[in-house]
């Protein structure tokens, strides 16, 4: 992201632990034949995803926009014995390359790939939830948020990703309706007392929110 210090995005990638293989051939993969790449985690956001769940070991994660399965395999390397990661894709295609990528890297037991628009999946989904990744269309996030906050378990972690949207929320006047949409939701968290949370600057801001 050009508005973040290039050097100093290149040197945290450095200073970062490598890219597994397995994420570097879904990311690569991506770049070549995908028409919208730049919404993959990579590498350092990924190896950030990845220590979350080693932290949280959680039983139960939800992830909201798929792509190709990169950030979904990068959160589910920390599930516990039986636990199981659901993510969900509205494009068909997305889901049919992520679900192979998932069955590639030995994961089919513990991924379930939704195909459809998570507004209509998330409710059908029922689970005390560790952990959950917002990452698909921005003008759903508050609409996100309040779907699966009675199901996040107390203590459970809440990920939204985009929330600098490419630096245009730090415009004094927000202008495009997802700037807006983030904006409003950055303001609804701030807000919102039964949460603490964390603005991460971290690729495209990351926002890190714990249920209380
Ligand atoms: C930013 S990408 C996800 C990137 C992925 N999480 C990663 O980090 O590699 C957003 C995805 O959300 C999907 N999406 C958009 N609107 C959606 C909706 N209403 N329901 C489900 N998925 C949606 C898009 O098709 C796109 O693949």
């Amino acid at each position: 992201m050009e508005w973040i210090n290039e050097n100093a995005n290149a040197y945290s990638a450095r200073y970062s632990s490598a890219e597994d293989a397995f994420l570097k051939e879904i990311s690569d993969f991506t770049m070549r034949y995908h028409p919208d790449p730049g919404m993959l985690s990579g590498h350092v956001q990924g190896k950030f995803l990845q220590m979350i769940s080693y932290m949280v070991r959680p039983h139960n994660v939800l992830e909201i926009g798929t792509l190709s399965g990169y950030s979904a395999l990068c959160l589910a390397a920390g599930l516990q014995t039986g636990g199981h990661l659901h993510t969900i894709e509205l494009r068909e295609k997305d889901a049919l390359i992520a679900r192979e990528f998932v069955e590639k890297a030995g994961f089919s037991g513990r991924i379930t790939v939704h195909t459809g628009n998570a507004v209509d999946i998330i409710e059908k989904l029922k689970a005390p939830w560790d952990l959950v990744f917002i990452d698909a269309d921005k003008i759903n996030y508050v609409n996100y948020y309040e779907a699966v906050f009675p199901e996040l378990r107390q203590g459970g972690f809440i990920l939204a990703d985009n929330v600098l949207f490419h630096g245009q929320v730090l415009e004094e006047n927000v202008k495009g309706k997802n700037a807006k949409a983030i904006q409003a939701f950055n303001e609804y968290i701030k807000n919102d007392k039964r949460i603490e949370s964390v603005l991460l600057t971290l690729r495209d801001g990351l926002m890190l929110i714990r249920k209380k």
